[in-house]
């Protein structure tokens, strides 16, 4: 059927299922940011450091973009919350593109279950001018498949027993260690030069980098200093602890980041890594799935990896969302998308896909195809192959037409972010 699907409506202030009352934050209000720190609290864990909070997550929110769940049973007690984080991604063939990145997502432990993430999800997703792809990191990998999110990119944390060689012959240049102050306008420089070709970096700002970079004694909890490596191409942060046992040394290299914007550069940094004196063990807890580290040993063994979920992928709203890419191969499919929670997405698309971007229109056409939002979202970066999905029997169809949808959609290396948000 041809589209009238309902259109997301405008963001107000509602009172929702549950007696709720719903709305955005104030982004000048104290109270309103004092009653979002205490809900993420209660609600991951901590105890808040309200010199941490303020000087470094802050400054990177507009509370205006964070949703507050009140309860007026409870003298409007704020029960759950979710912000919305308004970044930049980098998306295959096209570059960086604003997102939705959604954080800060939490309910009181006394509240939870009444729905308040629900509400969180809708306001949200529902709000008039959100962007047409919103991406989120999970604390549990089955919160939100059920709000159409599709895991888009994994993340690997990999260890590798030291000292290891790169193979005989690779490419190195000398590499430099800098203090902080130094190190970080280099890195920027070199961050900026990778993001824009680099499918699931995020852009970055002052406030962004002065949180990750962070050694409050909150976010640096009695671990070592951090320590900043450069090459004219890339940069690596990473902490040593010293250690000493019965049979020797046997310190700890942690890998915050390698950032590299050629292979020698990326070699370069890496010997540096396995090569650290009285290093027995590197962990790199927040790897890409392609980092090509197995490709670089002399000894592919001595590398463990492990494999996680990472970033998941909500195409908001399907017909602006198709071009924010370019595809691997031309292709024309029908497909019959379902989505539950956002109806304007659920229909038959004529999916039109080239190298130059994506179409998509509702049809009346028998579907060739099959699938969920939450499928094309996480085919979305191509870190997951349609035709994987179709093996799974959540994508569905014509075999000849998920293959064309799979070619157009794969990308020659999978996406990562590096970092959480
Ligand atoms: C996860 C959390 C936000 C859920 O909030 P909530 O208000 O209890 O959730 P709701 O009552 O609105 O539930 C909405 C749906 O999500 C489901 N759900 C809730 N928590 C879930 C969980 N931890 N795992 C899987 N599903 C979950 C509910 O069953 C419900 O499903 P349904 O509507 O399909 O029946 C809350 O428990 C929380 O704050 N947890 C700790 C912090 C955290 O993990 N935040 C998320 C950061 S990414």
């Amino acid at each position: 059927m041809t589209g009238t699907h309902d259109q997301p409506p405008a963001p107000t202030s509602t009172t929702g299922a549950g007696g709720f009352v719903v709305r955005a934050l104030s982004d000048t209000s104290e109270a309103d940011w004092a009653a979002a720190t205490r809900v993420d609290a209660l609600a991951f864990g901590y105890v808040p450091d309200a010199d941490y909070l303020d000087r470094f997550l802050r400054p990177q929110y507009d509370l205006g973009r964070f949703t507050g769940v009140f309860d007026p049973a409870l003298g409007d007690l704020m029960v759950g919350l979710g912000g919305i984080q308004s970044r930049s991604l980098t998306f295959p063939g096209r570059g960086p593109s604003p997102v939705a990145a959604v954080t800060w997502v939490a309910v009181r432990p006394d509240q939870q279950r009444r729905g308040a993430l629900r509400h969180v999800m809708t306001h949200q997703l529902h709000a008039d001018g959100i962007e047409p792809i919103a991406v989120l990191t999970a604390s549990e990998a089955g919160i939100y498949g059920r709000f159409g999110y599709g895991l888009a990119t994994n993340r690997t944390r990999r260890e590798i027993t030291t000292p290891a060689r790169l193979r005989p012959g690779t490419v190195t240049d000398p590499v430099l260690e800098m203090p902080r102050a130094e190190a970080m306008p280099l890195m920027r420089a070199i961050h900026d030069r990778v993001r824009p070709v680099a499918v699931g970096y995020l852009d970055r700002t002052d406030a962004v980098w002065e949180h990750l970079l962070s050694e409050h004694p909150f976010a640096a909890a009695g671990r070592p200093a951090r320590r900043f490596v450069l090459h004219p191409d890339g940069y690596l942060s990473f902490r040593v602890a010293d250690s000493f046992g019965d049979g020797g040394p046997d310190s700890k290299l942690t890998v915050g980041e390698i950032c590299a914007a050629t292979p020698a550069a990326r070699a370069s940094l890496w010997r540096h890594v396995l090569s650290y004196p009285l290093v027995r063990t590197v962990q790199v807890p927040l790897a890409g799935v392609d980092e090509p580290l197995i490709d670089l040993l002399d000894d592919p063994r001595a590398l463990s990896t492990a494999v996680s979920d990472h970033v998941w992928v909500r195409l908001v709203r399907l017909t602006d969302a198709i071009d924010r890419r370019t595809y691997s191969a031309t292709a024309r499919v029908t497909v019959a998308v379902t989505d539950r929670f956002c109806p304007w997405n659920d229909g038959v698309f004529a999916l039109d896909l080239d190298a130059d971007g994506g179409r998509a229109h509702q049809v009346d056409d028998e579907p060739e195809i099959r699938c969920d939002i939450a499928d094309l979202g996480s085919a979305f970066l191509g870190g997951t192959r349609i035709a994987r999905l179709a093996t799974a029997g959540r994508v569905t169809g014509d075999p000849a037409a998920i293959g064309r949808l799979d070619a157009a959609m794969a990308t020659p290396l999978r996406p990562f972010t590096p970092e959480g948000f």
